[in-house]
């Protein structure tokens, strides 16, 4: 196999929760380039049908599932539906999360509660399902957040420690699963991405972040998916347990 093929994920299935906007899309469509099926999970059906007409047009299937990732039967669901509709299972892009930032001493515990509910319990509520599923030699790709290794000058410590959370989450199902399943568990951390997320900040705030940021600009999408896909794929083969800044240099500064 030469080394571009390793980045090759023909006969491969992918799952990426929180496909129907944003990095998500990015993600579908990028592992679909690299010649993967797609299994895709969000909230808003109608969304995900955009994002399958995407890997259709790169030539490859894939069936959307409604989901809510803070219900682990729909994560359950969602990883069946891989199985029922392929067969298998090889890919887990664990990028289903929701944004906040609320003052410590004004944010309500349902507000707090609601964060860690999606972007950690559902990433390991998705990990637990695909995983019974995964042959070895697959790969779970978990995204963190900067905000999980550093600070933005913005009040979230929800997101921040569910962000940081995933990191330990990294680690330690790697530690459980690469040796005795052949299963790797790796994430990335992204620094700032256009997205239906990012368009929340007020005005002023990315370009203030964006003077932290050594290379002087926001992350393209096409540049995440990259590191997204070097992680899923044989590419990534000995790497496992990692949580990968992709942030244009921002966490050295
Ligand atoms: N953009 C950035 O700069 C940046 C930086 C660091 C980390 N991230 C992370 O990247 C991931 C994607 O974010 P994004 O920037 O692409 O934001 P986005 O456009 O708001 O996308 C978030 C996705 O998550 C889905 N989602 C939210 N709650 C869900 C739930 N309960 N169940 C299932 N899906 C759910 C949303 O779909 P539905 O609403 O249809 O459910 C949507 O598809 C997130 O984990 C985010 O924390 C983004």
């Amino acid at each position: 196999m030469s080394v571009i093929e390793r980045f090759r994920l023909d006969g491969r299935v992918a799952v990426v929760t929180g496909a129907s906007s944003g990095l998500g899309v990015a993600f579908a469509k990028g592992l679909a380039e690299a010649g993967a099926d797609l299994v895709l999970g969000a909230r808003r059906a109608e969304k995900l049908a955009d994002t399958v007409a995407l890997v259709e047009a790169a030539g490859r299937r894939a069936v959307a599932v409604a989901t809510d990732v803070a219900e682990p039967e729909d994560c359950r669901a969602l990883a069946q539906a891989a199985v029922d509709e392929f067969g298998r299972l090889d890919v887990l892009v664990n990028n289903a999360g929701v944004g906040t930032a609320v003052p410590a001493l004004k944010e309500t515990p349902e507000q707090f509660t609601s964060v860690v509910d999606v972007n950690l319990n559902g990433s390991y509520w998705m990990a637990q399902a695909c995983a019974a599923h995964m042959a070895p030699g697959s790969s779970i790709v978990n995204i963190s957040s900067i905000l999980g290794l550093t600070t933005a000058s913005l009040p979230q410590a929800a997101y921040s420690a569910s962000k940081a959370a995933i990191v330990g989450l990294t680690r330690d199902l790697a530690q459980q699963w690469t040796g005795r399943r052949g299963i790797r568990v790796n994430a990335v951390a992204p620094g700032f991405f256009a997205s239906e997320m990012t368009d929340q900040y007020q005005d002023g705030y990315l370009e203030r972040m964006t003077e932290r940021i050594p290379m002087g600009r926001k992350g393209d999408p096409e540049e995440l998916t990259a590191a997204v896909l070097f992680l899923a794929s044989d590419a990534g083969g000995y790497v496992t347990g990692q949580t990968w800044a992709v942030d244009g240099g921002i966490t050295i500064t």
